[in-house]
């Protein structure tokens, strides 16, 4: 065969590309794409390769450039197993990032566990994700606060703030999440002198809530905490308009999302949640995060979104202070993670891989949600 110059430039133009291919670090992602809290996974992926994005503009990692295999689970868990274990034995990836739902992520942590592949969930705030039956799960990760924290807040948040005695439970029976916000909720109520009236369940997917709101709309409660996800609250808030229930409806992180105000509308006004961070607050690490996620995806980042950023340039951080992108060293590195500056706040992995943050109160006002008050752990 005779080098051409043609030929030659083919052949100078594909072997630097291959040698990048070779030495990608490639990052998994699982995520709910598709289905009820479709959001949920895409704002993950958003989040992430932003991220990605910004390091892989500034050289990548020791000049490895970073790239995400991102799969939909469709909201099941089985689905969210599947992909671990895909991204894990196929994909060769040397982080997996997510998922949003804890029940998801209770199903992947034993896949990267037994696998010694790290997993990094950004959002989901079930204690047992990272800890289980009494023992820390070595190669789980969280870089956001849990539900007994979670719930301690909207907890005080009503009794302290909104001065309320009676409440009222309206809880997913198939969600792990919240299933364990509503107990956390309770306790600390109750502690705090006040009185849970009624406690109630639906399950994921139902249409018709009317049966639960109006037995709770009988025992007079003062508010209905709620720790679900939009797709359902959205309808309940609705519903709950329906039957003159005028109390406001009070829940968690779960119902961020865009589609929540497109789905409740103004049956939503005047509710609380809280959250991980608040587009209102002024720091620049939150303005600046929302100013280059609107140039790319032109919307306004939800907490799922800022944690999937987050998550990622916590995984660099690891990487840097590992020199490694696997085994012993990477898993000590992101466990002694200290002082991260996020945009969701400053992370520090405790002893049992959970992130110590600050969370943030919002009120639903003008089919949006606004900063009310910020509560410390
Ligand atoms: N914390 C929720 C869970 O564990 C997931 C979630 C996080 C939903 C942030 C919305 C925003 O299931």
């Amino acid at each position: 065969m005779k080098l051409t110059p043609a030929l030659l430039s083919v052949f100078l133009l594909a072997g630097p590309a291959l040698a990048q291919s070779k030495d990608k670090i490639m990052v998994g992602v699982v995520g709910s794409l598709t289905g009820a809290e479709a959001t949920f996974g895409q704002s993950t992926r958003r989040g992430v390769e932003l991220a990605i994005e910004e390091v892989n503009a500034k050289g990548g990692w020791k000049g490895r450039m970073l790239e995400a295999k991102s799969y939909d689970d469709q909201g099941k868990p089985e689905e969210a197993a599947t992909a671990t274990t895909r991204l894990i034995a196929q994909d060769k990836v040397a982080i997996v990032l997510g998922e949003v739902a804890s029940s998801r992520s209770l199903a992947m942590a034993p896949i990267a566990e037994a696998n010694k592949v790290p997993m990094i969930t950004p959002s989901s705030t079930n204690p047992r994700v990272t800890k289980d039956g009494g023992k820390v799960r070595n190669w789980v990760f969280r870089v956001c606060f849990i539900d007994p924290f979670q719930g301690t807040v909207m907890a005080k948040f009503a009794r302290e703030t909104l001065k309320l005695k009676n409440v009222a439970i309206l809880r997913d029976v198939g969600n792990d999440y919240s299933m364990g916000l509503s107990d956390f909720f309770t306790d600390k109520f109750k502690a705090l002198g006040g009185t849970i009236v009624a406690d109630e369940s639906y399950k994921a997917g139902d249409q018709d809530f009317k049966a639960q709101l109006t037995s709770i709309k009988g025992k007079k409660p003062e508010a209905i905490y709620t720790p679900g996800y939009y797709t359902d609250i959205g309808l309940i808030a609705r519903q709950a308009r329906e039957l003159n229930i005028n109390q406001p409806l009070l829940g968690g992180d779960g119902w961020d999302s865009s589609k929540l105000y497109e789905i409740g509308g103004s049956a939503l006004e005047g509710y609380y949640f809280s959250n991980h961070y608040s587009t209102d607050d002024p720091s620049p690490a939150i303005q600046n995060f929302i100013k280059t996620y609107k140039a790319k995806y032109k919307e306004t980042p939800d907490a799922i979104a800022a944690l999937g950023y987050d998550a990622l340039m916590i995984f660099v951080d690891a990487l840097n202070r590992a020199g490694k992108t696997e085994g012993e060293a990477l898993r000590r590195a992101l466990a002694s993670t200290k002082g991260f500056k996020g945009v969701t706040g400053v992370v520090t992995i405790d002893a049992d891989h959970n992130a110590v943050k600050p969370a943030v109160v919002l009120k639903i006002s003008g089919k949006k949600p606004q900063y009310a008050a910020t509560i410390k752990p």
